[in-house]
């Protein structure tokens, strides 16, 4: 039996030294223990703990078992200490915790004790209490909004391969294993994506990882093509920045189309054109993204581009030659094109190259009141505000100021201080620079109603004669006037008057056949006489005879001076009728027969009365008054007083002139005529006796 005992202890011994070596030198001590409990040992008990799990972390929610050793078999009294606490209601050997927490977390060790003896403490166990890791999602293919048919991929990141992963999306769980790929969205596989980890060996979960939302659009939108800026037009060498956007999502890459025709050059979002004439036309994007996505065309932006314009220089007042004081304006314009400001230059007109730029920027330069260092070439260039475009300078336009006021000299044609009138006068006003003038014109300085560079005078009269003077102006808005030009004084006389004068004298009468006339103009001239019969010129000569082989039909004779001095011709005389000329000679003839005819009739007269006074017929008594007129009656009539004045006067010679004749003759000498006679008045009515009287006088008449 005790041979037995000895056998097992021995046995025992080996079997513990094998399996731990700290254990080997108790296996004496237990054996001590069992058999000689009063012996004392040498070195004190060894407490060991372990525990069941060696994983370097726990997961809440594992179990974890400790254990506690001492290599001495006795009845030990066990304790356990948390971090140096002691868990209460814990006397086991086993110490086992079901479900770890954080709190679980740190050292723990056992302290054994046998009776009232001595503390052995064992080695401390710390445990690790950790959350398990969380996954990171990723989506591996660029767009979280995607278009239908586009590629997903997902990956989900977890510490170490033990973990197995399980995809989630909005929840609902969609497989398990990596990774997670779609080729071909759908509208359904829109939503909010997750995933988690296993670590299956020890059944531990992890939480959800970050969400992946994805959104799956409808359509596939179209971009809209932006310009910047847009004028239109625009001008050769700006830039246009041309913006091709697309309202959702991002990455796309871009084709450029102009007027339908992709353009390979052009490529990105934003292109930037700096301008020529070849870049016209209507421009349009697309946009790309993947393999599989091609949007629509966008609008179409229309690109106009032209040169930049020529400004026009144009004065606005009429001239370029001014004078001082005058006012210029000048203009430049962009014929069809508008927002422009202009720059001007002024260049000396010697090509000296000291430009002035003046400080004007608008469409007009003014120039009020012009002196001579406004001389010179003027130039414009427009530009365009908020916009870099400069044009070229117009053409030039060339500015003279000239030194001093015109020179006004009014011209006199003809130029004879004196005239007459009837004469035509004509004034010219000189100006010897320049042009554009109105012209006034002064009458002793009171304005005449004329204006042009001629004042006329068509027919002088005296009332014409004073101060001629004349000035120019020009200019609308300001007046430039001239100083008026030098007085032209003009005096017009009363023009001469010819005047008949018969030569022939009444003592002569009975000696010669013909009147002598002759003419005379009363101012002293070089005259030269023209004779006019009837209108009909005659000839030239001083003294013009009549005699009734040149005049049967006795004329009305005017005479008229000529001269090749002022005034070059007279008035033309009055008229002169040869008739009552002649008609003193035939009256002087006829006096003495009409004296004696004229008793003669008396005395028949009277006897006629008699005879025929006896039938007094009602009708005749009714006559009688006017056989004998009273002198008052007599004065009144017109009509023959004598009888033989109405005989030559008119009977036959000339009826219905016998007033006008009275009027236009000087030298009428009839009426006055004193002689009557009854015998002439009956040879009046008498038809043979007219042609026996009248013989003398026909004869005169041949
Ligand atoms: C392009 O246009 C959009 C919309 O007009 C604007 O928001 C964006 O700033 C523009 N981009 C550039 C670079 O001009
Ligand atoms: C614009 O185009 C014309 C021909 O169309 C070319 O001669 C000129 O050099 C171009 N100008 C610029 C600034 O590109
Ligand atoms: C226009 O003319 C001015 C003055 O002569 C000169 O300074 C300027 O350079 C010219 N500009 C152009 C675009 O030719
Ligand atoms: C105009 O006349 C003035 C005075 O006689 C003279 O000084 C000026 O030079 C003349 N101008 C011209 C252009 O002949
Ligand atoms: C004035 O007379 C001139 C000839 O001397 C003539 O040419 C001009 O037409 C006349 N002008 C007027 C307004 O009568
Ligand atoms: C006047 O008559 C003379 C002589 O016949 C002639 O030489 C002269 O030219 C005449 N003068 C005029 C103004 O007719």
């Amino acid at each position: 039996m005790w041979f037995l005992q000895v056998f097992v202890l021995i046995y025992l011994t080996t079997v513990c030294a094998a399996q731990d070596e700290s254990v080997s030198p108790t296996s004496s001590v237990e054996t001590d223990e069992t058999f000689m409990p009063a012996t004392a040992y040498a070195n004190n008990p060894k407490v060991s703990l372990i525990r069941n799990l060696d994983y370097d972390k726990l997961y809440p929610e594992e179990s974890i078992e400790f254990t506690c050793n001492v290599n001495v078999i006795s009845e030990w009294k066990y304790e356990w200490y948390h971090n140096g606490m002691k868990i209460e209601g814990s006397s086991n050997k086993n110490y086992n915790i079901a479900s770890v927490t954080h709190a679980s977390n740190g050292e723990y060790e056992c302290k054994v004790q046998r009776g009232e003896g001595p503390v052995y403490i064992s080695n401390s166990i710390s445990v690790q209490v950790a959350d398990p890791p969380t996954p990171t999602l990723k989506l591996e293919t660029p767009w979280s909004d995607v278009f239908k048919t586009e590629v997903l991929k997902f990956s989900c990141e977890v510490p170490s391969a033990e973990w197995t992963l399980t995809w989630y999306r909005d929840q609902h769980k969609l497989k398990e294993g990596p990774p997670l790929e779609i080729t071909s969205v759908s509208d359904a596989d829109g939503g909010k994506y997750t995933c988690k980890a296993q670590l299956t060996s020890r059944g531990v979960w992890s939480g959800p990882s970050n969400p992946v939302v994805i959104s799956v659009y409808d359509r596939i939108p179209t971009p809209t093509l932006n310009i910047e800026p847009l004028f239109n037009p625009m001008y050769i060498g700006e830039t246009v920045k041309l913006n091709c956007t697309v309202s959702v999502s991002s990455d796309w890459s871009y084709e450029w189309y102009r007027d339908g025709t992709p353009d390979p050059h052009k490529t990105g979002k934003e292109i930037s054109i700096k301008v020529n004439l070849s870049d016209k036309g209507g421009y349009s994007c697309k946009a790309k993204r993947g393999e599989k996505t091609l949007t629509g065309r966008s609008n179409t932006v229309q690109l106009d581009v032209q040169e930049i314009p020529v400004p026009l220089l144009k004065p606005k007042t009429q001239w370029l030659d001014v004078f001082p004081s005058e006012g210029v304006e000048l203009s430049c314009s962009m014929p069809g094109s508008s927002g422009w400001t202009f720059t001007w230059y002024k260049n000396p007109a010697d090509d000296a190259k000291d430009t002035t730029t003046m400080s004007n920027e608008g469409e007009s330069l003014s120039i009020t009141n012009a002196k001579a260092m406004h001389r010179g070439k003027y130039t414009c260039s427009g530009k365009l505000k908020e916009r870099f475009v400069s044009s070229k300078n117009s053409s030039e336009v060339t500015l003279y100021v000239y030194d001093e006021k015109p020179t006004v000299t009014l011209q006199q044609n003809p130029e004879d201080n004196l005239m007459h009138t009837s004469d035509y006068i004509s004034f010219t006003c000189h100006v010897n620079v320049s042009s554009g003038w109105k012209y006034v014109w002064y009458k002793d300085k009171i304005p005449l109603d004329t204006s042009g560079i001629v004042h006329n005078i068509s027919s002088a009269k005296t009332s014409q004669s004073g101060s001629y003077q004349c000035q120019v102006k020009r200019g609308a808005k300001t007046t430039f006037w001239s100083e008026k030009s030098q007085a032209v004084k003009l005096t017009i006389a009363e023009r001469p008057k010819a005047g008949i004068t018969l030569l022939t004298g009444w003592s002569e009468v009975f000696s010669t056949d013909s009147l002598v006339l002759q003419c005379d103009v009363d101012e002293s001239n070089n005259w030269n006489y023209t004779w006019f019969k009837e209108d009909k010129e005659l000839y030239s000569s001083l003294k013009y005879t009549v005699t009734p082989q040149d005049d049967p039909e006795q004329s009305l004779y005017t005479c008229q001076g000529f001269s090749d001095k002022r005034p070059l011709y007279s008035k033309p005389s009055d008229s002169y009728r040869t008739k009552n000329l002649l008609l003193k000679r035939r009256i002087l003839l006829s006096i003495s027969g009409c004296l004696f005819f004229g008793i003669i009739a008396v005395f028949i007269g009277c006897i006629a009365l008699r005879i025929f006074r006896k039938p007094v017929a009602v009708g005749d008594k009714q006559q009688e008054p006017n056989l004998f007129l009273t002198m008052a009656q007599l004065k009144d009539r017109n009509d023959a007083p004598c009888p033989l004045v109405e005989y030559i006067t008119d009977a036959d010679l000339n009826p219905p002139d016998k007033e006008g004749e009275e009027n236009g003759t000087s030298y009428n000498e009839t009426t006055p005529l004193p002689i009557s006679s009854p015998e002439e008045q009956a040879v009046t009515t008498n038809g043979k006796d007219t042609t026996e009287n009248g013989g003398g006088m026909v004869s005169f008449l041949h």
